[in-house]
């Protein structure tokens, strides 16, 4: 994931900017960048891979000055090159590479309507393939003097999501910050300012923080930062004072990258859905399909194909696909697919699903469908990586860096796009607006639903303490609850190693019930949909046998205290977006097991958060 540092004040930017640049570099990343302003020039050094090879880049240069900003990419448009790593020039640069730019920008996100805003440039002398050299144009196209006006005239035309920073050769003590999307933070100083994508490259120097909200425009100059919005009002905000050490910062104050994964959610769910609603039309707008009305139209067939948690993503998008745009769908490991003669063809749409973007199972399940004619578009999360690059199409679901092994907030980011997607072909086929506006509606409402289940950890910490003596443990599910209890049994079994296995409700009674006693606790998803009912039984069953039961069950709903020994409450929501909600409690309950049986969440025995070998 890209990082940004930035630096206004009296010190040498450039050592300020460099050890910002390895604080970020846990984020990931294949290229960085610095550039500096001094006596009204914008000097500029960017080089491939590690922080390192930049430094060694520098060796023997001088680049002077007290304002810079400097950037770790990780390549969304274009590939992994010195022309494509930030800063950006928003001048063509005519002379000199490194020092003719007068405008210099860093920027994180991803500008969906780039190619759009390229064709309207006066200015169509490119040095990179990358969306952000264009919104360096852009601004560039729009200064008459004032870089803040500039910044916000042109930040309007964006689609997409950015955090981005920019300085003029004019304005020698400025930087102009704007996010959408990726986080900005600004560091309070004596006299000096500090600006990155999280508070860790500041903390060395100040423990004062404002945090950027949406929308937000930060001018950050020796004499002081005023924040204001796109409607030029100026924005109060407050100043938080940081108390953490460098990895409690990358943790946000959490003790594991886990907790703060699930924690964060609510927040990234956001990235996830912004700009892709058409509220009127009651449909999703996600340009990565790159598909014709008459293409979308002929798809007969939906694939997925993905791992692990990913799968489980894509088992609860098969009933949306079916539900709301009568396609039918298959979901498989992608480590099967490939070697069973897939049946797809050129009316076949297949989505590969991957958090990683790298795992080789899934890559290879993507050659193989392309081999066949299929359309292959990508549901990615790191930005840039293979299968995106593979696929060439797709969507990212925006969750953010996740570092812990156990996968919690790109599941529910690649539930919610995939969601989007079957909500797209649903309004091209069956769904009415009013359907389609419904499901919108409740997306909306999600995150603070979301919020309630989270303020309820240390109630399911108390809960876990109770399993956490158990050596098995069973999950059940129906409808588009049976993958959430797949996805809970796996987080279970990865991070604490206690046996967990995810079914049916439905299935028990077909072999599994035979395992059920007073030692096997069941833990069931028993919210108030369709099957409902059916569940109950599934419960009254495993009670009946002895066992003892955990349900997760709606706010308000007494029916199920005869059955549950423990309940987790969670708020209702329209059926296909249960999972966005049951799963959370799973996440939690799993990690507080984890974590009562000793157990490194972050990093769980023998595996690995990419899997790149077959
Ligand atoms: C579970 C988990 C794995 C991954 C799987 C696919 O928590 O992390 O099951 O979901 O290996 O990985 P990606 O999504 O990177 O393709």
């Amino acid at each position: 994931m890209c990082g940004i540092v930035g630096y206004v004040g009296k010190k040498e930017a450039l050592p300020v900017l460099l050890q910002g640049l390895r604080d970020l570099e846990y984020r990931g990343y294949d290229s960085a960048g610095i550039a500096v302003l001094n006596q009204g020039k914008i000097f500029r050094v960017r080089e491939v891979g590690k922080v390192d090879n930049l430094v060694n880049k520098l060796k023997g240069k001088t680049l002077e000055g007290s304002v810079g900003i400097a950037h770790t990419r990780w390549a969304t448009h274009g590939g992994v090159t010195e022309k494509n790593a930030h800063p950006h020039f928003g001048s063509s640069s005519l002379g000199e590479p490194e020092v003719e730019g007068k405008l210099a920008l860093v920027h994180n996100g991803i500008i969906e309507n780039y190619r759009e805003i390229k064709k309207q440039l006066k200015d169509q002398n490119f040095s990179s393939e990358t969306d952000s050299e264009v919104l360096a144009k852009l601004i560039y196209e729009n200064y008459e003097g004032d870089l803040v006006k500039a910044v916000k005239k042109s930040l309007p035309r964006v689609r997409g999501t950015y955090g981005v920073a920019v300085m003029h050769q004019d304005n020698p003590n400025l930087i102009v910050a704007a996010r959408l999307g990726s986080p900005l933070v600004v560091g309070m100083g004596q006299n000096e300012y500090y600006l990155a994508s999280d508070v860790t490259p500041m903390l060395p120097y100040t423990k004062r923080v404002s945090y950027l909200d949406d929308g937000e425009v930060a001018e950050i100059s020796t004499a002081g930062v005023k924040i204001s919005n796109l409607k030029d009002e100026v924005v109060k905000k407050d100043i938080t004072r940081i108390e953490w050490d460098k990895e409690q910062a990358q943790k946000n104050g959490f003790p594991s990258f886990m907790l703060k994964e699930i924690f964060d959610q609510p927040i990234v769910f956001e990235d996830a859905i912004r700009g892709r609603f058409n509220m009127q039309e009651g449909t999703a707008i996600l340009g990565g399909l790159n598909m014709t009305e008459e293409e979308k139209r002929d798809v007969k067939r939906v694939v997925i194909v993905a791992e692990g948690t990913a799968r489980h993503a894509g088992l609860i998008a098969k009933y949306a696909f079916e539900r709301l745009a009568n396609l039918p769908c298959e979901v498989d490991s992608s480590s099967e697919f490939r070697y069973r003669d897939p049946v797809v063809n050129e009316s076949t749409l297949v989505f590969a699903i991957s958090q990683s973007g790298e795992t080789v199972d899934t890559l290879l399940a993507i050659r193989e469908a392309k081999r066949k004619g299929a359309k292959v578009r990508g549901v990615v999360n790191v930005v840039g990586s293979t299968i995106a690059r593979e696929t060439g199409a797709g969507t990212y679901i925006h969750a953010g860096p996740e570092l812990s092994v156990a996968s919690t907030k790109a599941f529910t980011n690649m539930v919610t796009v995939l969601l989007l997607y079957a909500l797209e072909f649903g309004r091209i086929k069956q769904t009415s607006p009013a359907t389609g506006q419904r499901l919108l509606q409740a997306l909306l409402e999600i995150p603070e639903k979301m919020h309630s289940i989270l303020k309820q950890s240390e109630q399911i910490k108390e809960i876990a303490k109770v399993y956490a003596k158990y050596q098995s443990i069973i999950f059940i599910g129906r409808g588009v609850n049976f993958p959430v209890a797949l996805e809970g049994a796996l987080k279970l079994k990865e991070i604490s190693y206690i046996h967990a296995e995810g079914m049916s409700g439905g299935e028990l009674k077909h072999g599994p019930l035979a395992l059920v006693s007073k030692d096997l606790p069941v833990i069931a998803v028993l919210t108030q949909d369709q099957l409902y009912e059916k569940m109950k039984s599934s419960v009254a069953e495993v009670k009946a046998r002895g066992a003892r039961t955990l349900i997760i069950a709606n706010e308000g709903d007494e029916e199920v205290r005869d059955l549950a020994d423990e309940i987790i409450y969670v708020p209702k929501t329209m059926e296909l977006l249960e999972p966005l909600l049951n799963t959370i409690p799973l996440q939690l309950f799993a990690y507080h097991m984890a974590v009562i049986l000793g157990k490194d969440v972050d990093r769980p025995r023998n595996l690995a958060k990419s899997v790149t070998v077959e």
